[in-house]
């Protein structure tokens, strides 16, 4: 594992921005693994600033998220299908046939978990997957349990996911119980994996997943058994790792 220790957030930002242009300066045509959450916007911040200052194409990628909510449409504002669109996709003018989010209103949910792994296979695989660590070691909606779940599948949030996400809704009942993710397993086939990280709050968890025992009640740890893992934090987010 690569730890990239940066001062604050915007040079966390500036990092990942960069780890990301240039594995799409390299091949135009990468599959991105894309997440959402608030740690990653000041990365897409970036992206998009790259792209208007002509230094970056991301018209030539496929995109594919980690995760949706059951239940939100697509312009429901808290649906990660509009929090992409409004961070990234629509300010980049990246054609929409060639991104990806699981459908959280399909009508069936284990048929389209079914799809969408397909979908990533059918793409070659993730080239270079985002992402971010919740504050219980989750990745994607990949909760703390017994084992680690290998595809794209149904989840009930945890409690403590359902705390954590309540500060974007007007109130805790809104926040839906269910999201469909990627498993742990689409997430270990990405070829390399860039995670971001930042403030105090992290900290505890950064220590405990990236160094501690690997075990599925911290799902991230299994990061520590990937060959090609970038984690970028900030100052705050490192305070607790013991180099
Ligand atoms: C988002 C996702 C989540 C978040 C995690 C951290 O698509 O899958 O795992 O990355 O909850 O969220 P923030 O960045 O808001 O602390």
């Amino acid at each position: 594992m690569r730890f990239i220790r940066t001062n604050d957030y915007a040079a966390m930002s500036r990092k990942a921005a960069n780890i990301i242009a240039s594995q799409v300066i390299l091949k135009p045509d990468s599959v991105l693994g894309l997440a959402t959450g608030s740690t990653p916007i000041g990365t897409y911040d970036e992206l998009v600033r790259m792209v208007n200052a002509g230094d970056l194409d991301l018209s030539g990628v496929h995109t594919a998220n980690l995760d949706e909510y059951v239940g939100l449409t697509h312009d429901h504002d808290q649906s990660y299908h509009y929090f992409m669109n409004q961070h990234l996709f629509s300010r980049v003018g990246l054609d929409l046939s060639r991104t990806n989010v699981p459908d959280g209103v399909s009508a069936d949910p284990a048929a389209e978990c079914a799809r969408y792994d397909k979908l990533i296979k059918d793409l070659g695989g993730v080239d270079l997957q985002l992402l971010g660590l919740g504050h219980n070691g989750h990745i994607g909606f990949n909760e703390p349990q017994d084992d680690f779940p290998k595809g794209t599948h149904l989840v009930d949030l945890t409690e403590s996911t359902i705390n954590a996400n309540s500060r974007l809704f007007e109130k805790k009942e809104d926040v839906p119980r269910q999201a469909l993710t990627m498993g742990i397993g689409t997430i270990m086939a990405a070829r390399k994996i860039l995670v971001v990280v930042n403030g105090a709050g992290k900290a505890a968890i950064v220590k405990e997943a990236f160094c501690g025992p690997v075990t599925p009640k911290v799902p991230a740890s299994i990061l520590q058994f990937h060959p090609d893992v970038t984690i970028v934090g900030d100052a705050e987010a490192f305070s607790q790792l013991p180099f």
